[in-house]
């Protein structure tokens, strides 16, 4: 015992510990299922769309035509956001990472919500959608200003995905594309208490408010072993250029050891679900604008991959294919990570929420392994 109460168990990173229960989404490693609230993510990326998606995560079931309206029509009202905000995105954006300039642009979202001081549950669920209507247009606006590129108005008569889509890259999506994109931010809406959604869990177990909750987890997301291999994949896809060259250069990379971003997983053993419909997205979208070799590249990767390493259990995981699609349809790569935000903003919201409904202060310990002393304290003139 280091700290007063019984020590439960001792894992480097709490991996394996069970801290929650949930009724939200639910990862099945093995099997290769991913859950949102009872339904398979394949039935929701074929019949349904993000905002639906957003509502079944955040309520338990599905809506009825009426309540996807009101739904759908606050969310539309919550997308604008304030002149200064976009002054200070267009300050920071174009001499810093799009994450730094996310991170400061959640936080001064708070200072600008009388709310944010010490919220009682309901304004915790105001603030929660407020913040998932307005992500798009926040990092749309980042994605323009990053490029030193004119705003583009929030457009109330187009869905989530479409709207963040126009006002990230000033045009409006092809039907293809427009699925596409809401397509990967349902796969991208929750996945288990991973990093980002624990520091969102944490600090909403605080009591403090729901904008410092998403700050934390947008810090937690900038992290290259959670949202930054994506970038990494398409950098090695695009090295490697050719279908013919994959061979040669993924066994060098694996005789010296070296991960190949975009494989393998800490949960899933099999193919991760949400890589296999984006390689099928991947496929159709790099067709039609003319990225084709990419695809073609990734795809014998992927054949030497599971060739080489599929009995290890290593395959294709999300950030695979997710870069190359998005960097097809015109965003630049450091935007990939904000973009996985703008997905990931409902399992934040909606998980923070379930916790801090029935709160209980997160509070691990720490194995102390130091010198119990107690040491002689020597002057600093005799040291
Ligand atoms: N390339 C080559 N070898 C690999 C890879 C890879 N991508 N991933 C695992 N291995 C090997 C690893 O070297 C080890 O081999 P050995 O048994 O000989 O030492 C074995 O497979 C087990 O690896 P591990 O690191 O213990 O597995 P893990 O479950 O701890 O790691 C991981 C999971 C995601 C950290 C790791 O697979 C990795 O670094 N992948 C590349 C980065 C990446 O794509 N990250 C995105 C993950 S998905 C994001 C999300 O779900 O949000």
């Amino acid at each position: 015992m280091n700290e007063a109460g019984p020590v439960v168990a001792f894992s480097r990173g709490l991996e394996g510990v069970v801290a929650a229960e949930t009724k939200i989404g639910y990862v099945d490693g093995q099997e290769g299922r991913l859950v949102y609230r009872g339904f398979n993510i394949e039935t929701l990326v074929e019949n349904s769309n993000y905002e639906e998606v957003a509502y079944l995560l955040l309520y338990g079931n599905l809506p009825t035509q009426k309540q996807l309206d009101e739904f759908v029509s606050r969310l539309r009202d919550l997308r604008p956001i304030d002149p200064q905000l976009y002054e200070i995105i267009k300050k920071i954006a174009p001499s810093t990472h799009p994450m730094n300039t996310l991170r400061t642009a959640v936080s001064y979202l708070g200072s600008l919500d009388p709310m944010s001081t010490e919220p009682n549950v309901e304004q915790q669920e105001e603030i929660g959608i407020n913040l998932i209507a307005k992500m798009p247009t926040i990092v749309g606006a980042i994605a323009r200003a990053h490029s030193k590129l004119k705003f583009v108005d929030p457009d109330p008569t187009l869905p989530y995905a479409s709207d963040f889509f126009e006002q990230s890259l000033g045009r409006k999506p092809s039907k293809e594309e427009a699925k596409m994109l809401d397509a990967a931010l349902i796969l991208h809406a929750d996945h288990g208490m991973n990093a980002s959604t624990f520091a969102a869990m944490l600090t909403i177990s605080t009591l403090s408010d729901m904008y410092s909750a998403v700050t934390s987890a947008v810090a937690a997301l900038k992290g290259p072993l959670h949202g930054g291999a994506n970038e990494r994949a398409l950098a090695l896809i695009q090295k490697i250029g050719t279908p013919d060259r994959a061979e040669e250069v993924i066994s060098d990379m694996i005789e010296r050891k070296e991960k190949i971003m975009g494989f393998g997983h800490r949960v899933y053993k099999v193919y991760d679900p949400r890589a296999k419909i984006l390689k099928k997205y991947a496929e159709a979208v790099t067709r039609q604008n003319k990225t084709e070799n990419l695809f073609k590249t990734a795809n014998r990767i992927e054949e030497v991959m599971i060739s080489k390493l599929g009995t290890k259990g290593i395959f294709p995981n999300v950030d695979f294919y997710s870069g190359m699609l998005y960097y097809s349809i015109g965003f630049k790569p450091d935007m990939f990570t904000p973009i996985f935000a703008v997905g990931r903003i409902t399992g934040w919201v909606a998980r923070a929420l379930e916790y801090v409904r029935d709160n209980r202060l997160f509070r691990p310990k720490a194995q102390y392994i130091g010198d119990k002393g107690p040491r002689e304290y020597v002057p600093i003139s005799q040291r």
